[in-house]
C-alpha cells in the first residue's frame, strides 16, 4: 500500500504523514528532507545551489540514514533545497531510493506514506492513494513562523510569506517534476483546519479507498 502526499511548503503535509504512518503501521518517507540534505551539502561545501554539478556532486555522496542534522530545518536550507531540486541529474540521483523505499518499506512495512512535491506525479504514479495537501499562503506562512521563532525569535511573517511564495514559485514552475496535483490526487486543504481534522478528512479518503 503506497499513500502518496504532495503540496506546497508548510501545508500540513508532514506532521500528516507522519500521523498517518503512525496510525496505520507504515513507513514514512520525508523526501524533501533528501533535497534538503543535497542543499545543506552544497552549502557547507561553499558552493552555489544553481551550480548543477556541485549539486549533484552532493546528491551522488547522500546518505539518506543520516538526516538528522538540525541544520536541515532552517529555511536558508529550504531555499537550497528548492534551487538544487531543480536539476534533472539531482532528481534523477534520488529517484531510486524513493522508488526502493516505496516498493520495500523498510521493517517489512506493509505500507509508505511517502510525501514531497512529486510523489503521485513522478515517484510514485501508481500510489494506491494520493493526497494533495494546499492551505492559503498566509496561513502556511504563520505556520512556518511559529515553527521557525522557535529557533530564531526575530524571524518577520513578511520575511517568512516572501520567501515562501518565491519557493512555491519556484516548486511549481520547474521543468523537472514541478509541484502539481497529479489527476487522480484528492484535494485536501487544511487552510481551515487543525491537525486533529486534517487526520480525520485523510483517513477518511483513506478508508474510502480500502473498502
Ligand atoms: O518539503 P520541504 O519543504 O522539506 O522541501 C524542500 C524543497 O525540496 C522544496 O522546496 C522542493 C524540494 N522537493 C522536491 O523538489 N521534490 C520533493 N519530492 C520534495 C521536495
Amino acid at each position: 500500500m503506497i499513500i502518496a502526499i504532495d503540496g506546497p511548503a508548510a501545508a500540513g503535509k508532514g506532521t500528516l504523514a507522519r500521523r498517518i504512518a503512525d496510525a496505520l503501521g507504515y513507513a514514512h518517507l520525508d523526501t524533501g528532507a533528501l533535497y534538503r540534505a543535497v542543499g545543506l551539502g552544497v552549502r557547507r561545501a561553499g558552493q552555489d545551489p544553481a551550480d548543477a554539478a556541485a549539486a549533484l556532486a552532493a546528491a551522488q555522496t547522500l546518505d539518506p540514514a543520516g538526516l538528522t542534522d538540525p541544520a536541515l530545518r532552517e529555511e536558508e536550507t529550504g531555499k537550497a533545497a528548492s534551487i538544487v531540486s531543480a536539476h534533472p541529474a539531482v532528481r534523477a540521483a534520488l529517484l531510486d531510493f524513493q522508488r526502493e523505499f516505496a516498493q520495500s518499506p523498510p521493517h517489512g512495512a506493509a505500507g509508505a506514506v511517502i510525501e514531497g512535491r512529486d510523489i503521485g506525479t513522478v515517484v510514485c504514479p501508481d500510489a494506491d492513494v494520493k493526497l494533495f495537501i494546499e492551505a492559503d499562503l498566509e496561513v502556511r506562512a504563520a505556520r512556518r513562523l511559529a515553527e521557525l521563532q522557535q529557533q530564531d525569535p526575530s524571524l518577520r511573517l513578511d520575511e517568512v510569506r516572501a520567501e515562501m511564495a518565491e519557493r512555491d514559485q519556484r516548486d511549481r514552475n520547474r521543468a523537472d517534476s514541478p509541484l502539481r496535483p497529479a489527476p487522480d490526487a484528492h484535494l485536501l486543504d487544511t487552510t481551515d483546519l487543525d491537525i486533529d481534522g486534517a487526520f480525520l478528512a485523510a483517513m477518511k479518503v483513506i478508508g474510502g479507498h480500502e473498502e
